[in-house]
C-alpha cells in the first residue's frame, strides 16, 4: 500500500523544490515515526511492501530511499535491486535488525549507501539520511558537469572541423594524430590503474568489481571518442579526395613532412625529403599515396631505437621499367608486378633508413597481414599490409631491397604526367 505526503508548503521551500524521501517498511510503527521524523524537510512516499516501492519509484523522481532490509514478500535485498535498476541514482539506507554480515555486504555491493540498525535513534537516521541525500547531490552535479563538458567539447570539436575545411590534408592528418593522443593517454593510464588493482590475485572482490567497472566505463567512453574523431575526420578527408583523384606528387610530399614531423616517433632521428625536379600528378588518391609513405616513414623511424637516418626521395623516370630484373632474392622483394601499369613518365617514391636491414628468413613475412617483430603494445603488423593493398590498388609496383647492418629502401613506382609548376 503506498501513501503520499506533500508537505505542507507544496514540495518548496524557500524556492527550491524539497527532496523526496521514501520509506519502505512492512510495519507501521517505524513507517509513521520515519515520516513524522522528516516530513519537515521531504517529501515523503511511504510504502508497506516492495511491489508498491517499486512503482513508487517509477512513477516519482524518488532522491533518497528508507529501506527495511527484512519484509514479508519480497526481502529488502531484492527491492533495493529493483529500485538501483528503476534509477540507478536512487540513494538507499538500509535498515537491518538481525541480518548477517553477509546479507549486509551484499547491500553494500548493490550500492546501498549505508546500513543503520533497527531500533534506530533518531540522531543516526537523521545523518544517515543527510549524508545519502549528499551524496546524490553531488553525483548528479558530477553527472551534469560531465554531460556539459561532452556538450561544449562537441560543439568545440564542430568549430575545430569548420575551421579545418580550409586547411591542407596534412595538417588534418597530424589533427588526427593529435586529437587521438588525448583519448589513448587516458585509455592507457586508466588500464594502468586497472591491472595495478588486479595485481597478482586470481579472485576479485566486489569492491574490486566496481573498481574496474567504473574505469571501464570512462575506458567505453573514450573508445566512442577515438571513434567520432576518425569518422568526422574521414568524412571530411574523402569528401574532398573524391573530388579529385588526381594528385600532385610534391603537394603530398609536402603534406607527408607536415605528418611525419610531429609523428612521436620521430624521436631525435634524422629526416628528409626530396621533391621531384619538376612537379608530376598521378592519377591516384592522394591519400592513398600519403598513407603508403606515411606507413613506411613511421616504419624507416621505428627500425631501431638509436638516432638514426630516414629518407623520402621523388625522382622522374622518363622508360618504362625492365621488369624482367624484378625478381625475389634473399634482399629484394617485388610486389604487384603483374598489374602494374607500366607506362613512362613513371615517379619513383623511395623511402630508406641506414637501419638494421631486414634478415632474408623475415623478408617473405613483413607484408603479410597481423606480422610484426614490435611488442603487442606497439606494432598491430598491419601498416604493410595496408601499403601492399593501395599500391595494387593504384596499379603501381613496389620494391624493397634490404641489407643487414646497411638498411632497407622501399621504392613505390607510379604512372605519372607532367603538370604545371
Ligand atoms: N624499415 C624497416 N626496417 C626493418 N624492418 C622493417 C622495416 N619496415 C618494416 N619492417 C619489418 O616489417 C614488420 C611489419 O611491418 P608493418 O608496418 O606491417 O607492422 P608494424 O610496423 O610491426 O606494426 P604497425 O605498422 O601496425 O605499427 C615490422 O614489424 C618489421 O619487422
Ligand atoms: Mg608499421
Amino acid at each position: 500500500m503506498a501513501t503520499v505526503f506533500p508537505s505542507s508548503s507544496g514540495g518548496k521551500e524557500n524556492g527550491a523544490p524539497k527532496p523526496t524521501l521514501l520509506i519502505v517498511d512492512d510495519e507501521d510503527g517505524p513507517r509513521q515515526s520515519l515520516r513524522i521524523l522528516f516530513k519537515e524537510s521531504y517529501n515523503i512516499l511511504t510504502a508497506s511492501d516492495g511491489a508498491t516501492a517499486i512503482e513508487l519509484a517509477k512513477n516519482n523522481h524518488i532522491d533518497v530511499a528508507v529501506l527495511d532490509i527484512r519484509m514479508a514478500g519480497m526481502s529488502g535485498i531484492e527491492v533495493l535491486e529493483r529500485l538501483k535498476y528503476v534509477d540507478p541514482s536512487i540513494e538507499v539506507v538500509m535498515m537491518t535488525a538481525f541480518e548477517t554480515t553477509d546479507t549486509i555486504r551484499q547491500a553494500l555491493r548493490l550500492q546501498a549507501c549505508d546500513y543503520i540498525n533497527k531500533p534506530f535513534d533518531v540522531a543516526t537516521m537523521r545523518a544517515a539520511v543527510s549524508n545519502a541525500l549528499q551524496r546524490r547531490t553531488l553525483e548528479n552535479e558530477i553527472h551534469n558537469n560531465a554531460e556539459q563538458r561532452q556538450r561544449l567539447l562537441d560543439e568545440l570539436q564542430n568549430q575545430k572541423m569548420a575551421e579545418q575545411m580550409s586547411q591542407t590534408r596534412g595538417e588534418i592528418y597530424a589533427s588526427i594524430i593529435h586529437d587521438m593522443n588525448g583519448p589513448l593517454t587516458v585509455i592507457s593510464g586508466f588500464i594502468q590503474l586497472m591491472s595495478q588493482r588486479i595485481g597478482d590475485s586470481t579472485q576479485l572482490d566486489g569492491e574490486d568489481v566496481q573498481f574496474i567497472k567504473d574505469r571501464l566505463k570512462t575506458i567505453t567512453r573514450q573508445v566512442t571518442n577515438c571513434i567520432e574523431i576518425s569518422r568526422r575526420y574521414l568524412g571530411f578527408l574523402r569528401r574532398s579526395s573524391s573530388e579529385a583523384s588526381m594528385a600532385k606528387v610534391n603537394e603530398l610530399l609536402g603534406d607527408l613532412g607536415h605528418l611525419a614531423r610531429v609523428h612521436p616517433s620521430l624521436h631525435h632521428n634524422q629526416f628528409a625529403i626530396d621533391l621531384l625536379p619538376t612537379n608530376m600528378a598521378v592519377q591516384v588518391n592522394g591519400t592513398d599515396v600519403i598513407q603508403i609513405l606515411f606507413n613506411l616513414t613511421v616504419n624507416a623511424f621505428q627500425c631501431v631505437s638509436a638516432p638514426h637516418s630516414v629518407k623520402v626521395h621523388g625522382a622522374v623516370l622518363n622508360a618504362p621499367l625492365d621488369l624482367t630484373t624484378f625478381k625475389d632474392g634473399s634482399r629484394d622483394r617485388f610486389l604487384n608486378v603483374e598489374n602494374f601499369d607500366n607506362t613512362a613518365p613513371l615517379v619513383r617514391l623511395s623511402v630508406s633508413d641506414d637501419g638494421p636491414g631486414i634478415p632474408a628468413e623475415t623478408l617473405p613475412k613483413i607484408f603479410q597481414p597481423f606480422f610484426t617483430t614490435k611488442g603487442p603494445t606497439q606494432g598491430t603488423g598491419l601498416g604493410l599490409n595496408i601499403v601492399q593493398r593501395l599500391v595494387k590498388e593504384a596499379r603501381g609496383a613496389l620494391h624493397v631491397h634490404t641489407e643487414i647492418g646497411k638498411g632497407t629502401t622501399f621504392n613505390i613506382y607510379l604512372a605519372a604526367f607532367a603538370v604545371g609548376p
